[in-house]
C-alpha cells in the first residue's frame, strides 16, 4: 500500500513557479532567489508570463514589496486574468518596510497578512489553495525616509533568508505530501 502511494507520487512530480515584482531596492528577489533554489523553481516576473502559462505549474508562489499596503499592482493585475485553477496550489510572499519598533512578533505576521489580503482574495477566487505565507523586512526608503538614511537597512539580511528557506522547505514539504 505505502509502496503504490509512492510510486504515484513519484510520476507526479511538483513543477514549481516563482513570479516576483521587486523594484524599490530588489529586497523581494533575494527572498525569491532562495525560495526558487529550494523549490528547483524558475523566477519570472507578472511581465513575462501569461496567465495561460500558468497552467502549467501545479505549485506557484507569487510575490513582490508592499506598495501602499498591497502587493505591486502587475502581480494582483495577473492574478485578476487566472484561469480557473484546478487543484493547484499556490503560496504568497512579500518584504515590506515597517520597522521592528512599529510592528513585531505576531503583531508582525498579522500585519503581513494584511497585506496579502487583496492577492490572497484573487488566488483563492481563481481556485488556488494557498499553502502558506511569507513575510519579512525590507530595506525602505521610500517618500521622505530617505532623507534619514531609510530604515530597515541591510533587510533581508541572512537571517531573514534562513527564514524564507526554511519557510520553502516546509512548502515543498506540503505540496510534494499533499498531491492528489
Ligand atoms: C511606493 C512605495 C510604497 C510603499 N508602501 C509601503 C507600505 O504601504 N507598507 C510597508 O510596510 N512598506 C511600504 N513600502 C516599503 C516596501 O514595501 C519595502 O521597501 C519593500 O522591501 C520593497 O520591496 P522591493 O525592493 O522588492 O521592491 C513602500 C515602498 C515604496 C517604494
Amino acid at each position: 500500500m505505502e509502496e503504490k502511494r509512492n510510486e504515484v507520487n513519484d510520476s507526479l512530480p511538483v513543477k514549481s513557479l516563482v513570479v516576483v515584482f521587486s523594484y524599490h531596492h530588489k529586497n523581494t528577489e533575494k527572498v525569491a532567489s532562495v525560495i526558487a533554489k529550494v523549490l528547483d523553481a524558475p523566477v519570472k516576473t507578472p511581465q513575462q508570463v501569461t496567465p495561460e502559462e500558468l497552467q502549467e505549474y501545479s505549485l506557484i508562489g507569487f510575490g513582490s514589496g508592499i506598495y501602499s499596503a498591497e502587493h505591486h499592482k502587475s502581480l494582483l493585475d495577473l492574478a485578476d486574468k487566472l484561469p480557473q485553477a484546478g487543484n493547484k496550489k499556490a503560496f504568497i510572499f512579500s518584504t515590506c518596510g515597517v520597522p521592528a519598533f512599529v510592528y513585531d512578533g505576531e503583531r508582525f505576521r498579522e500585519f503581513v497578512l494584511k497585506n496579502h489580503l487583496p492577492l490572497r482574495e484573487k488566488l483563492v477566487s481563481r481556485g488556488y489553495t494557498i499553502i502558506d505565507e511569507f513575510g519579512c523586512r525590507g530595506f525602505n526608503t521610500n517618500s521622505f525616509l530617505k532623507y534619514f538614511g531609510g530604515l530597515n537597512k541591510g533587510r533581508p539580511d541572512a537571517e531573514d533568508l534562513k527564514h524564507a528557506e526554511q519557510f520553502a522547505l516546509n512548502v515543498k514539504a506540503m505540496a510534494e505530501g499533499n498531491r492528489s
